[in-house]
């Protein structure tokens, strides 16, 4: 199975709650994936900032890596970064299943996410709050994932920007089920409900899940709010 369908089996399970591990303890990366294997996570989410798109610097290939030997869960891997299309090939090689480059961040998005197909992961496109979602037009068609963020790119812990509910439901009007639906930024137990109502899928949390002392029982209670009946 290639990277991008073993991604997209998340499909049959969501909604799902991915942990951002951009609020781990990065000393202890090792017993923070045991823990978060061991309480069921589906998936993981993975910042990667390059303090030029964003105010801020996080990790990137070789963090990734590791991680990708200490577990065999989908990496989702969430570009923040100019010029991805330079390393797309390199963040897969080192084990991403999925890879989200920023609208913002590249000029011809479709070629962008060709590459990412071709090279076999899942294709996202992710915009920030501030971006017009008119901007997507013209190249949903190659998205496996489209990743509306609800805070501005760079930063956990913010708060949550209420236009990502009215992205969310235009973009699920316009694709269906045609692509996973995700949403990240100041996500918790008081914004994920309506965020499902509105079509989100996958649901990244990073204070909310690593806040918590029981990251179990954090993301119980995320996941039966994120349940909408159909
Ligand atoms: C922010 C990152 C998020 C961040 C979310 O740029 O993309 O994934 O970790 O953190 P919380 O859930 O604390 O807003
Ligand atoms: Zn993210």
């Amino acid at each position: 199975m290639s990277r991008r369908d073993y991604f997209l089996t998340l499909r049959n399970a969501h909604p799902i709650v991915l942990p951002s591990l951009l609020s781990a303890d990065f000393g202890n990366l090792e017993r923070e994936v045991a823990s978060l294997e061991s309480v069921g996570v589906r998936a993981l989410h993975l910042d990667v900032m390059d303090g030029c798109f964003v105010p801020n610097i996080t990790f990137g290939l070789p963090i990734l890596s590791a991680l990708r030997r200490l577990t065999k869960l989908p990496l989702d891997v969430h570009l923040m970064i100019q010029e991805p299309q330079r390393y797309i090939e390199r963040f897969y090689e080192a084990g991403a299943d999925c890879l989200t480059v920023h609208i913002e961040a590249v000029e011809r998005p479709r070629e962008v996410l060709q590459q990412i197909r071709d090279v076999g992961a899942a294709s996202g496109i992710a915009l920030n709050p501030a971006t017009d979602i008119a901007t997507l037009d013209g190249c949903l068609d190659l998205c496996d994932l489209v990743l509306v963020m609800s805070v501005p790119a760079g930063f956990g812990g913010q708060k949550f920007h209420e236009v990502a509910v009215d992205k969310l439901r235009h973009v699920s009007r316009q694709v269906g089920d045609a692509v996973f639906l995700e949403v990240d930024g100041g996500i918790n137990t008081s914004t994920i409900h309506r965020c499902a109502v509105a079509g989100a899928q996958l649901f990244v949390a990073g204070s909310a899940v690593f806040g918590s002392p029981d990251y179990g029982e954090a993301l119980r209670q995320l996941s039966r709010l994120a349940e909408v009946s159909e």
